[in-house]
């Protein structure tokens, strides 16, 4: 893993003016790239929306650089909000808060919430720091896999367009996004800050949302949309099966099976924490080699103390689009 913080100020001044002009630019966080725009101007939040493609309906997470912006943005932040802040920030937990009057309907989709977090990235938080908090999805096309690295986020939206690069990023998956807006407080994306570790610092229960089928009005709307999927079909192996198949990509979590000579293969060897730094671009990869499946091995029914379980299962089930 490569972490190039090493900007010059002028670089950066270049990015910033960018933003200022009501300009997008792709940045890296510690989860995945995000595309940013200045969080106060509606011209550059909409060129987010439709540099991706994005559902208009699909609120958008505001990226502060310290707990004073963010109260720019949220109406109230209650004091057990205020713990997980100063437990987890900077780092990959969103929070979903009542929202200001002045916070832009573009960002919050016409909710009355508004998603709010501090990345863990140097080069984020020094751009943020610099051109004022920033809107960022995923900085990859609607319903493609997020991009981890630089150039994924080229293959998307083409060579010339404006990333900061800042090598791999050191977690891989989306952040948690938990809502503080009423309680009890509920988890609606999985991600590196397991529920548990939400637990410990708030020393109360904390809820997971699940999207049942069919549900009109999820709560977190980009839930309903499917996603991280590459053209390349996803699949959980079968029970036995063994990699053998040659437009295929293999990912083995936990067995040492044996692979035939011609097979694409990568073995984990239960370093989940790889695999989620990883995923992603194995999605990417799988379409770069022109193959047709990344078939995954099951671990839907093995015991880890991986806290990053479930946020790989969420994303793969969606991948698999269950
Ligand atoms: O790690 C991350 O969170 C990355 C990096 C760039 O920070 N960003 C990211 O953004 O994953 P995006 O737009 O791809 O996903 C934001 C998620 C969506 O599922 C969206 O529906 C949800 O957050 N969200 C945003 N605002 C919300 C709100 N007010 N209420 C409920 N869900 C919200
Ligand atoms: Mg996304």
């Amino acid at each position: 893993m490569t972490l190039r913080a090493n900007l010059s100020p002028s670089e950066l001044q270049h990015y910033v003016d960018l933003l200022k002009g009501g300009e997008v630019v792709a940045f890296p966080t510690e989860t995945v790239y995000g595309l940013g725009a200045d969080a106060w101007n509606p011209g550059a939040i909409r060129k987010v929306f439709e540099t991706k493609g994005r559902p208009a309906d699909n609120p958008l997470i505001v990226h502060v650089a310290s707990k004073e912006m963010a109260g720019e943005f949220a109406a109230e932040i209650p004091p057990e909000a205020e713990r997980l802040m100063d437990a987890f920030w900077p780092g990959p937990l969103t929070l979903i808060f009542r929202k200001k009057p002045e916070v832009l309907d573009f960002i919050t989709a016409g909710l009355d919430t508004v998603a709010v977090r501090m990345p863990d990235h140097p080069l984020a938080l020094r751009l943020i720091e610099a051109a004022g908090p920033l809107v960022a999805p995923s900085a990859n096309t609607s319903g493609r896999p997020s991009p981890t690295q630089a150039r994924h986020v080229r293959e998307d939206f083409g060579p010339g367009f404006p990333v900061i690069d800042g090598g791999a990023c050191r977690i891989g998956l989306e952040s948690t996004v938990l809502s503080v807006s009423e309680e009890p407080f509920e988890i609606f994306r999985p991600g590196y800050v397991s529920r548990q570790a939400l637990e410990e610092v708030l020393g109360s229960p904390v809820r997971e949302h699940q999207l049942s089928p069919g549900e009109e009005q999820p709560r977190s709307p980009g839930m309903k949309y499917s996603h991280y999927s590459p053209e390349a079909q996803v699949r959980w192996m079968e029970h036995d099966e063994k990699p053998k198949r040659n437009d295929t990509l293999y990912l083995l979590i936990s067995s040492n099976m044996k692979a035939s000579q011609s097979a694409y293969l990568i073995r984990y060897e239960s370093d989940y924490a790889r695999l989620a730094r990883e995923l992603y671009d194995r999605f990417r990869q799988a379409d770069r080699e022109g193959l047709k499946a990344v078939a995954i091995e099951d671990f839907r029914a093995v015991k880890t103390d991986s806290e990053l379980t479930s946020a790989l299962l969420n994303r793969i089930e969606k991948a698999i689009g269950k």
